[in-house]
């Protein structure tokens, strides 16, 4: 693993990509200080250069080098939750890159807790933009394979550090002036968040700042996926079986019936476990050869919340072509 930790390092230093670990998504890095580099993971990723990359940083001790204006309460958050599974939104400094931030006055940092993302991050010393390491709109990767998958040989290094943790992307919060928001929900949840810093707002609302990797339609399988209710589900299947179609089905408990049209993966009822899974468990489903993901929806506490919003969005109809 040094070897390929120094070949890390030495690929972004050179302006290339590397994909690692993190204990909730891969991500696909590059030198945040090199917006040109910057600019490939767009591209690479088909993103639209409008929409900002989190910066992953070693250690709290450099946010001062990337933000401004550093609210009492984001101290508490980094605090609390650093080295892990939080964003910050906050002021940016005026040294880092449009190529980052895409033109906002601020910036997403994380301090990731997987050892292999701090042992890169210890070596490389500086900070690395890195969205999740999928192609834009898509499921996002949670083991190296999945990375694979999406980019081929096009990243030079790929750190494999097992599964992921987690399995779902970062909380966002932004912390300015005003508010204490969640941008994006994850696995800290917002009471957690509330135990530290009081009162959180959630959800978008008219003044909130602009998120735009929140598109809807997102973290979208080639297959078109609906959410039922699990108590329609039986009847669901029978109708489309009985039209001969081939169906997959992500649920939290066993099959009604045994069917060769029906694919079925029991998710569990754990939020925690149905979240590690839940990338992996779509992205099978996606190569089964349905013609529909039928996913039963899952309960409303906000344990749930992260994998929640990721399903309404899997759901959302994307323009995205297969
Ligand atoms: O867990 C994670 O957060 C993973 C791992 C790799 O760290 N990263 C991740 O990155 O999910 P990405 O790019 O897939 O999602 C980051 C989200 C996007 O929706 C982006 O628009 C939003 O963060 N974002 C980034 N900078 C922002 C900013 N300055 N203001 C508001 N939203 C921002
Ligand atoms: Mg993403």
């Amino acid at each position: 693993m040094q070897a390929q930790l120094e070949s890390a390092v030495a690929a972004l230093r050179a302006g290339e990509l590397v994909a690692f670990a993190t204990e909730t998504v891969y991500g696909l890095g590059a030198d945040a200080a090199d917006a040109e580099a910057v600019r490939r993971v767009f591209e690479l990723k088909g993103r639209p250069a409008s929409h900002p990359l989190i910066v992953h940083l070693h250690s709290a001790a450099q946010l001062p080098l990337w933000a401004r204006e550093i609210s009492p309460a984001a101290h508490k958050l980094a605090a609390a939750f650093w080295p892990g599974p939080l964003t910050l939104v906050l002021p940016r400094a005026a040294t880092v890159s449009d190529a980052v931030t895409g033109g906002q006055d601020t910036v997403a940092l994380r301090v990731p807790a997987h050892p292999l993302a701090r042992a890169l991050l210890a070596a490389f010393g500086g900070g690395i933009a890195a969205p999740s390491a999928n192609r834009y709109g898509r499921l996002s990767a949670t083991c190296a394979a999945h990375v694979r998958d999406e980019f081929g040989d096009a990243v030079a290094v790929v750190l494999d550090g097992g599964d992921c943790d987690l399995g779902v992307e970062s909380t966002i919060v932004c912390c300015d002036a005003q508010r204490v928001q969640v941008l994006r929900p994850g696995s800290i949840t917002l009471s957690q968040l509330q135990a530290v810093v009081g009162p959180v707002s959630s959800g978008a609302d008219a003044s909130s700042p602009r998120v735009p990797g929140s598109t809807l339609a997102h973290y979208s399988p080639r297959t078109p996926l609906q959410q039922v209710d699990a108590g329609q589900l039986a009847q669901l299947l029978a109708q489309r079986l009985a039209a001969g179609q081939r169906l997959g089905v992500l649920a939290q408990g066993p099959p009604p019936r045994v069917h060769p049209g029906l694919v079925w993966i029991v998710a569990g009822a754990h939020a925690v476990s149905y979240a590690h899974d839940l990338y992996a468990n779509l992205r099978q489903l996606d190569q089964s050869g349905c013609a529909l993901l039928l996913v039963s929806r899952v309960p409303d506490d906000e344990t749930w919340d992260a994998v929640r919003d990721r399903l309404r969005r899997a759901a959302a109809p994307s323009d995205l072509t297969a």
